[in-house]
Parts: C-alpha cells; sequence; structure tokens
C-alpha cells in the first residue's frame, strides 16, 4: 500500500450516521454535544486526549494525536441516522437510563432534533424487536435504494461536506458468509431475489458504500465481513473497520491476557460470565443473537495465547463465555472472570475479575474515534479493510489470508505507526540502540 501523498482538508461538515440510535448512539451524541459546550470530557477518546510521540525519546515531540492529524473537530460533527423506533435522541437517551438528567437537560433541545429516519427490518434477524417505524418495499434493492436517497437527503439537509457511518444497531442472528455474499454481482442479484442470506445491516453497509460512505460495524453480526461488501469498498475507494466494540470483559481480556502470556504463564481455565439489564442484553437472550456474539467474544483468546505454538501452556485452556440479561442491572454491565492459571512446575493460582462497568460509557468513544478516523482515512484515500482500527474491535476484520492481532498493546502501536505513516513520520519500532552509540 502506498503512502497517501496528501490528505484532502478536514473542512466542512461531517454527518455521522448511525443505524440503530439506542443506547450507544444516543450516548456518543449526547457525550459530543456536550463537550463541544464544554459540559462534558470526553473521557476514552483517543483522538480527544491521546498523545502520539514522533521522533527519538530525546526530541520531545509529543503533540496531541487530534493536533498531528487533520481530523474533523467537534462542531463540525452533524448526528443522524435510522431507527425502527420512532424515538428522537432524547426520548431514545430516557430509555436506554444510561445518562442522568443533569447531563440531558442542557442538550434537551439539541437531542430533540435528532430523529431517526425509518428503518430496514426484516425481522428474522433480530427476533426479540418488533419496531414500527420501518419502510416498505418490495425487495431488498428497493430498500438499498430507499436509505441510499435518506443518506443523500440527509447530507442536503444539513449542508455535510462528507458523512461516516457506524452501526449501532441491535446484534444480528449468527450466520456465516454464503454464496451470495461471494462477489458484488452475486449480491446485487441477492438483494433483487430478496435472498434470505442478506440481513437488515449488510442493507445498511451496501448503500454506505454506494454512497462512497466510510462505515465501521459496531456489532458481532457480519454487516461489511464480506467479499462483495470488500470488493466493493475497494471499487468505490471507501475504508471499512468491524467488527463488535471492544468495550468490557473483551477489553479487559485483551488487556490481562497479552501479560500472562508475556510471562509464559499457563492458563487452563477462563470463565466469564456477565448480567446486563438494558435492550443489548434482551436481544441477546435469543440463543441466535447471542452465537454471533460468543463466537466474537471465544476468538480472542486463541489468537492472543497462541495454543498451537505452547501446547503446554494453553493446549488445554477450557474457555466459556455466558451473557445473562438482568433488568435491574440496566446498562451497568457487570462481568466476572475467574481464570485459573499455572506456574512455576504448574502450580496452580487463580485470579478474580470484577468489572462493574457501564457499557455504553465504554462504547461512546469508540463510536466517536471510529468516524474521526475513518473519515481522516477516507481523505487519505485509504480504502477496503482498516486493519490499524482493531484497536477498537473484538474481532477484528483483517485481509483473508492474516490472522487477527488482538493483542491491545500491538494494536495500539499499529494504530500510532499507521498514523506516522500517514503523515510522513518515521515509525516507532521501540528498537532505541541510537541512545547507546
Ligand atoms: N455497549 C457496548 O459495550 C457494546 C459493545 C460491543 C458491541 N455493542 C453492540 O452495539 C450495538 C448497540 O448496542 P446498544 O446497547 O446501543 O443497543 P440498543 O438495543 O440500545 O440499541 C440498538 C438499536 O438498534 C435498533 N435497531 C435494531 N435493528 C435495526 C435496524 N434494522 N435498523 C435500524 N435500527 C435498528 C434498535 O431499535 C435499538 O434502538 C449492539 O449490537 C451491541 O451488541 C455494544
Amino acid at each position: 500500500m502506498q503512502r497517501p501523498s496528501e490528505i484532502a482538508s478536514a473542512g466542512g461538515k461531517l454527518g455521522v450516521l448511525m443505524p440503530g440510535m439506542g443506547a450507544v448512539a444516543t450516548t456518543t451524541i449526547a457525550g459530543t454535544m456536550l463537550a463541544r459546550r464544554g459540559l462534558g470530557e470526553p473521557v476514552g477518546s483517543l483522538t480527544q486526549n491521546a498523545t502520539i510521540r514522533l521522533g527519538k525519546r530525546t526530541d520531545e515531540r509529543t503533540p496531541r494525536i487530534r493536533d498531528f492529524v487533520p481530523l474533523a473537530g467537534l462542531d463540525q460533527l452533524v448526528f443522524g441516522g435510522w431507527d425502527i423506533f420512532p424515538d428522537n435522541a432524547l426520548e431514545a437517551a430516557k430509555h436506554a437510563r444510561v445518562l442522568e438528567d443533569r447531563h440531558l437537560e442542557p442538550i434537551k433541545s439539541e437531542l430533540e432534533a435528532v430523529v431517526p429516519m425509518k428503518g430496514v427490518f426484516y425481522p428474522e434477524y433480530v427476533k426479540r424487536l418488533h419496531g414500527t417505524h420501518v419502510k416498505t418495499g418490495a425487495t431488498k434493492a428497493e430498500m438499498v435504494e430507499q436509505l441510499r436517497e435518506d443518506i443523500r437527503r440527509f447530507m442536503k439537509d444539513n449542508g455535510c461536506d462528507r458523512a461516516v457511518a457506524v452501526w449501532c444497531g441491535s446484534t444480528e442472528i449468527y450466520f456465516p458468509p454464503s454464496d451470495v455474499h461471494a462477489s458484488i454481482q452475486t449480491f446485487e442479484e441477492g438483494l433483487l431475489a430478496n435472498d434470505p442470506g442478506i440481513s437488515n445491516s449488510q442493507l445498511y453497509a451496501w448503500a454506505c458504500l454506494k454512497e462512497g460512505v466510510p462505515y465501521a460495524n459496531g456489532a458481532p453480526n457480519l454487516s461489511v465481513d464480506f467479499p462483495a461488501a470488500q470488493e466493493l469498498a475497494r471499487e468505490r475507494c471507501v475504508p471499512i473497520a468491524g467488527k463488535d466494540f471492544k468495550t468490557g470483559q473483551t477489553l479487559m481480556k485483551t488487556i490481562i491476557a497479552p501479560g500472562l502470556k508475556a510471562r509464559m504463564l499457563g492458563i487452563e481455565g477462563w470463565f466469564s460470565t456477565n448480567i446486563l439489564g438494558n435492550r443489548d442484553g434482551e436481544v441477546l437472550e435469543d440463543p441466535d443473537s447471542f452465537k454471533s456474539k460468543e463466537v466474537s467474544k471465544l476468538g480472542v483468546l486463541d489468537y492472543v495465547l497462541q495454543p498451537d505454538k505452547h501446547p503446554k501452556l494453553y493446549g488445554n485452556l477450557y474457555h466459556v463465555v455466558r451473557i445473562n440479561y438482568y433488568p435491574p442491572r440496566g446498562d451497568a454491565k457487570e462481568g466476572w472472570d475467574n481464570i485459573d492459571l499455572f506456574g512455576w512446575l504448574g502450580y496452580p493460582m487463580q485470579l478474580k475479575l470484577d468489572f462493574l462497568c457501564r457499557d455504553s460509557i465504554l462504547a461512546a468513544p469508540i463510536v466517536l474515534d471510529l468516524a474521526l478516523l475513518l473519515d481522516l482515512a477516507s481523505r487519505a484515500k485509504l480504502s477496503g479493510i482498516q486493519e490499524w482500527l482493531s484497536f477498537y474491535f473484538k474481532s477484528p476484520m483483517t485481509a483473508p489470508s492474516l490472522y487477527p492481532e488482538h493483542d491491545l498493546f500491538i494494536q495500539l502501536m499499529k494504530l500510532k505507526n499507521t498514523l506516522r505513516w500517514m503523515m510522513g513520520e518515521g515509525v516507532i519500532t521501540h528498537l532505541g540502540h541510537e541512545y547507546y552509540d
């Protein structure tokens, strides 16, 4: 891949379109509105807080990422999206019960003005929901056309120069890619024939790619993770990324597992269980939707620990992930991990982790960063899978011949090195021999 010769200006308005305007989307929107009025801090966002070292350790060049790469500012963002319920962003945020009134009151009218467009909803892909605010159309191809019109109208009405999309909709049932997903041609034939292999989220993704709108997938379903979408993304020069935001338990897993592996400590068992009571939890009660999540969550340890290379340490690892819907907790999820590990001569030890986290509070900065970084990638003319954004995902998309990199610290190094590379700075290898020459 060639280094971008130039990056187009970040000026103008950037539309941030979210299919699915529930807990995560409204927490992102409200948080951004508060941050730009100076009424809240965008904690957890790399684009807003992180710094990046440039050159040698002795050079003392450590700007903020947002001062180093040309990113759209928070004031330039215009939020919109689709949902299968008609609630505006204020109503949806109240329903989600993530943010308190003290945070919603000051931006009440701004939130009320964010009204979802009608969603595309074939209910067989999310069985627990019964949406009423939905489009009608004879074929899936027609639905894609309606979504494309929505995008064009939204951009025109809001004076947007560019747009990006982040899927924040419910997790769809699990199914692997089939023949219909193989190429642009088979997929377009499938759209006309209402092929059952094409899910709702894939219709949004297709519409966005056709409109040249970069697309990130925050859920574990395949949305944009199939050959036809990747072919279209390259053909239209659109960056894509996914899948499944890395927030609570998996974030911790990709922090702790690389540490235990670095010390070559063995692991015999890792039992992960969660209780959560938001709508996401309700959808995940359906075994078919849970299957998508389970596949996404289970893959992590295999790739981090490489049991094939270290069979004595990780060859017999028993890894279980459970999620239980428990309404009293709302969005304040609790994730427990019990890790059975062993050390010198095989002596056993245990590590218990109890993360009382907040799902949408952890997801919102990821949505913001993905929107800003995908827009940057698009202006730098990067297209197809953006593996350097793996940092944000539980189940990162990669080129077909590559295994995904799950170690959070390798992912962060890759992200920062990509930014250095884009801007013509030297990448940092941490070799550091020059300090001792
Ligand atoms: N919060 C986290 O930490 C986290 C982490 C990883 C992944 N995710 C994923 O992010 C997604 C959003 O999570 P959430 O907590 O906001 O869920 P949520 O249930 O509050 O919001 C999802 C919204 O999507 C809407 N929706 C469903 N199908 C749709 C369609 N076809 N078109 C338009 N809208 C549709 C629903 O009506 C709902 O309002 C879920 O898939 C979840 O699994 C969340």
